[in-house]
């Protein structure tokens, strides 16, 4: 069953479900309110504060979300699974130096061209 998720940051709300990660269902629904980098827990580009709902995470790059950030309810929203309707909060380095218009989407996966991020490691 799809929960809804709803950006503070732009007031976007889309649909995920529990076995799809958040920013792929961002994507997929054609919203851009949480910046979009690696798609795969290495960069940060994605890393969203939760402030309401239940939620799963998986492995992350622990030099983009601290130990202590992640038990205050910082994610990358490419490692994190709704359990239930979720708000969340963008909080990537991204989001503070770009305004994000609701009719522009950008990517960041220039920023890391030759770095390969292997979520099993923890770092
Ligand atoms: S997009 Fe790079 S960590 Fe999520």
């Amino acid at each position: 069953m799809p929960f809804q998720v709803t950006i503070e940051n732009t007031g976007e709300t889309f649909r995920c479900s529990e076995e799809v990660n958040v920013l792929q269902a961002m994507e997929h629904s054609r919203c851009n309110g949480i910046p979009v980098g690696c798609r795969n827990g290495g960069c940060g580009a994605c890393k969203v504060r939760v402030t309401e709902g239940h939620y799963v995470s998986r492995k992350m790059n622990r030099a983009v979300v601290s130990a202590d950030e992640e038990a205050q309810g910082c994610v990358l929203a490419c490692r994190l699974y709704p359990q239930g309707d979720i708000n969340v909060k963008a909080m990537g380095r991204a989001w503070g130096a770009a305004k994000v218009h609701k009719s522009v989407s950008f990517s960041l996966d220039f920023a890391r061209p030759a770095q390969v991020f292997q979520p099993d490691k923890e770092t």
